[in-house]
């Protein structure tokens, strides 16, 4: 039996996606391995989002010639955004990699590698990047590759079609499609059963999850509702959520389940009007903050973070105070933060100048960062004292004495360990804190 090593960048959908792959490939004739260096097959599962995620993929492709030139039998694939978005480019300009194949067609991996190991295909090239309207791998009972036995991903939907102009997501991943929910459910209550306690539903906008004929849709309110009845003790997170979907009724749903977790990732992109509708965002920046309030009245303890973006294209210092405004408006608990990175084939791509220097770029980008430092460590200020259910996750990596694990606003609490153990929930009161990190005792 040939043995294959999965390595994963990008989102947490990719994430997901590995360990669907590895579920069909072990129902084949293939088993998972743990290291690069035993493998017959290396799979490199993409991301495509900015430019340094591909720049890093192609380093590590041409760092795996030095172990093929050790292992001659040993093959490269590539999978995922970057090998929907390059197709056949790519095995060009990477003549290690023998075969691509794109997110919607990991059904066909185990014939794309047999037609590889056969070598019938010299002359074309080895790869399968149809994109699909109706795939969503509802049938397959996912591998988890990196999972802690504790917390799992399910993915609800796939592909977007929502066409921000800077995003390359929607012609790496197709239109937008649900997956059945009865299949949703039963992934989440298997893992229940299996000792999992949390589980996060993943799409890039679930707030547009529909399943069902007009009468009978399922909406993702009504799907969060399923899954948070399975039982109190398993958690449920979601992500992502679009700022244009965000509806009272989820906030409703979310305020009747304790057990879905305090915590609303609200991707924001930019603090300033103008900007909002060139990207083509669809909602303005008076609309983000009438949804914030909201949440704050159905959930007054939720934590909420986002996404940013540094220097999209015209962005004037004006346009930068905004956002900067908007942050301190807000006051997230935490940001992931990005410099513009212009992606081929997108709609700014098409008709939008990449027109801010990399060094005022990078300068905002800093800015932004230091000001969100500065909110989540005032933030995190405020847990003092408090006391939280943490949900243990496993050993510190500051010390073998210290277990960490998070409060259902999504805040890493490190303690000292006693007598818990991973995967139970423990009461947890908050004594110091850094920008990152609460440091608690365990209190029962
Ligand atoms: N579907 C999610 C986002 C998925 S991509 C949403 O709409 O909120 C994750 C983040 O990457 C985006 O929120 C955005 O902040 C960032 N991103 C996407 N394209 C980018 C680009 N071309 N340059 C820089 N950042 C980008
Ligand atoms: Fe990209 Fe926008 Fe879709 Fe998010 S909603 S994946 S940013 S196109
Ligand atoms: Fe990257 Fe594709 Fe996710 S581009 S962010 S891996 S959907």
């Amino acid at each position: 039996m040939e043995k294959v090593y999965i390595e994963t960048y990008g989102c947490q959908m990719n994430f997901a996606d590995s360990d669907v792959i590895a579920a069909i490939l072990t129902k084949d004739d293939y088993a998972i391995c743990e290291g690069a260096e035993e493998a017959d097959f290396i799979l490199i599962n993409t991301c495509a989002i900015r430019d340094n995620a591909e720049q890093r993929v192609r380093h590590r492709v041409r760092e795996l010639r030095a172990l093929q030139n050790r292992r001659h039998q040993l093959r490269v694939g590539v999978l995922g955004c970057m090998a929907e978005r390059l197709q056949s480019r790519l095995m060009a300009e990477e003549d290690n990699v023998s075969f691509v194949c794109g997110p919607d067609a990991y059904r066909k991996l185990p014939e794309l590698m047999k037609e590889v190991r056969r070598g019938v295909s010299q002359s074309a090239p080895v790869s399968a990047v149809e994109l699909s309207e109706t795939e969503t791998y509802a049938d397959i009972e996912p591998v988890r590759l990196s999972g802690n036995g504790i917390s799992a991903f399910i993915s609800i939907m796939r592909g977007c079609q929502n066409y921000c102009a800077y995003c390359v997501v929607p012609y790496t991943r197709g239109r937008e499609r649900s997956r059945d929910p009865e299949t949703i459910v039963r992934e989440a209550r298997t893992l229940f059963e299996q000792g999992y306690r949390e589980v996060t539903l993943l799409g890039q906008n679930v707030n547009s999850y529909s399943w069902g004929e007009q009468d009978n849709t399922v909406g993702f309110p009504d799907l969060m509702d399923r899954v948070a009845s399975i039982d109190p003790r398993l958690r449920v997170r979601f992500a992502t959520s679009h700022p244009k979907d965000l509806s009272d009724r989820l906030l409703e749903v979310m305020a009747a389940h304790e057990n879905i977790c305090r915590c609303i990732h609200l991707p924001v992109q930019s603090g300033s009007n103008r900007m909002l509708k060139l990207m083509n965002r669809k909602y303005t920046v008076e609309w983000y903050l009438d949804r914030v309030e909201a949440i704050r009245h159905y959930l007054p303890d939720c934590s909420i973070t986002t996404d940013v973006i540094a220097g999209f294209s015209t962005e004037t210092e004006e346009d930068h105070q905004a956002t900067l405004e908007l942050f301190r408006k807000v006051r997230y608990d935490y940001a992931y933060m990005f410099m513009y990175s212009l992606r081929e084939g997108t709609y700014a791509w098409k008709h939008l100048a990449d027109d801010i220097p990399e060094e005022v770029k990078k300068r905002r980008l800093n800015e932004i960062i230091a000001l969100q430092g500065e909110i989540a460590l005032e933030n995190n200020r405020r847990e003092v004292g408090r006391e939280y259910e943490v949900l243990v996750e496993g050993v510190s990596h500051r010390s073998k004495e210290q277990l960490f694990g998070r409060n259902s606003q999504n805040k890493v609490i490190v303690f000292d360990k006693g007598d818990a153990v991973p995967g139970s929930y423990r009461r947890v009161r908050v004594k110091d804190c850094t920008q990152a990190t609460l440091l608690g005792e365990l209190t029962q």
